[in-house]
């Protein structure tokens, strides 16, 4: 047995457990709680296994498909599976460097790439395009996890956020209340709405606040109502009804630049934002006057004027602590839908 031995018997056992071998991984409301809890006890085995030269995917390849920009989600990705002894392949704008130049169809494209590569995690402007893809290309395709897809979808910042919650937050989940704010919930939130996704089905409260006309997709919606989820909506509230919503909350999702610099509609978004703006002055004053340490989440990037970056280094950020847990999550993931290798399975099972 090697120095891995012990940690690699209990990840193939959760691997096990978890029952999401060779799926596609796109959102979370078909996920149970055992899921979830089994997920974040295996990611805490691959922190373990951070810097080990561990060689659980040795030989296994993943195919970073990045339709739109990333930072985090892509490189991520590619850390925890060299984390694991695996190999990368990176394309990292398809919309000019792939044959998609030529009129290549993202079915096509994902067929072939399924040729070299155990699996894609793949980022897209349009769940329905890849819906679509997916469905027609049935067991032709490799397992698929979401980097994030249109609006509404971006699974495991989901999973890396909720695993933060689980690390640092000490309520149990059915007692926590989020609050999710931004003008703009329509467009660009896929990381909130994801998030509220999977907090609602470990059993948290969901608060939505945002402006009448941008309000979440009316799927999401329908997943929370179809989850009997605690879930309440907010619009066009003032910035002191939002702060008095904040002070009754454990966590808040902040807005998320939603529009590019170039959009007609950026103005506004700028100018609405200041209802939803939450300082590090705002957070100080409810733990003064109610004692309560509201944990700051946000998926990142991020612009100064529509966050206050004084909550940096503070007791109320989350958001950085979920960059460093999304690598363990990731690896847990990628161990998880790939699968162990016969190899290694036969010495440690
Ligand atoms: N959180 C997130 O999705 O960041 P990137 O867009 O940089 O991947």
């Amino acid at each position: 047995m090697n120095q891995h031995g012990a940690l690699y018997s209990e990840i193939i056992q959760k691997v096990d457990e978890l029952g999401i071998l060779h799926q596609h991984l796109f959102d979370l409301s078909g996920w149970s709680q055992d899921q979830f809890i089994t997920l974040f006890k295996m990611a805490d085995l691959m922190d373990e296994l951070k810097n080990s030269g561990c060689q659980l995917m040795l030989g296994r390849v993943i195919y970073n498909l990045f339709f739109q920009p990333s930072t985090r989600t892509r490189t991520s990705y590619e850390y925890a599976m060299k984390q694991l002894g695996g190999q990368v392949i990176n394309e990292v704008d398809p919309l000019r460097h792939s044959a998609v130049t030529r009129g290549e169809s993202l079915k096509d494209t994902l067929r072939v790439v399924s040729e070299f590569a155990n699996l894609i995690v793949l980022r897209h402007g349009n769940e329905n395009e890849v819906l679509e893809a997916v469905e027609l290309l049935g067991s032709r395709v490799s397992p698929i996890i979401s980097g994030g897809f249109g609006h509404c979808y971006h699974p495991t910042q989901a999973l890396a956020d909720i695993y933060t919650v689980w690390r640092f937050i000490n309520k149990p989940f059915k007692d926590i209340v989020v609050l999710l704010t931004s003008p703009d919930l329509s467009r660009g939130y896929r990381s909130g709405h994801a998030f509220a996704i999977g907090m609602a089905k470990l059993g948290a409260r969901i608060v939505y606040t945002g402006s009448a006309e941008h309000m979440i997709p009316s799927n999401v919606r329908e997943t929370l109502i179809d989850l009997g989820a605690k879930f309440e909506e907010f619009t066009d509230l003032s910035r002191i009804e939002n702060l008095e919503l904040l002070s009754r909350s454990d966590l808040v999702y902040l807005p998320i630049t939603s529009l590019a610099t170039d959009d007609v509609e950026r103005e506004l978004f700028l100018k609405r934002i200041q209802q939803h703006f939450i300082s590090l002055a705002d957070l100080e004053s409810i733990k003064k006057s109610t004692g309560k340490v509201i944990g700051a989440m946000h998926p990142l990037p991020r612009n100064k004027n529509q966050f206050d970056y004084a909550i940096d280094n503070t007791e109320f950020e989350l958001y950085f602590k979920t960059v460093k847990l999304s690598v363990p999550l990731r690896m847990a993931l990628i161990a998880a839908v790939v699968g162990i290798p016969l190899s290694i399975r036969s010495q440690y099972s």
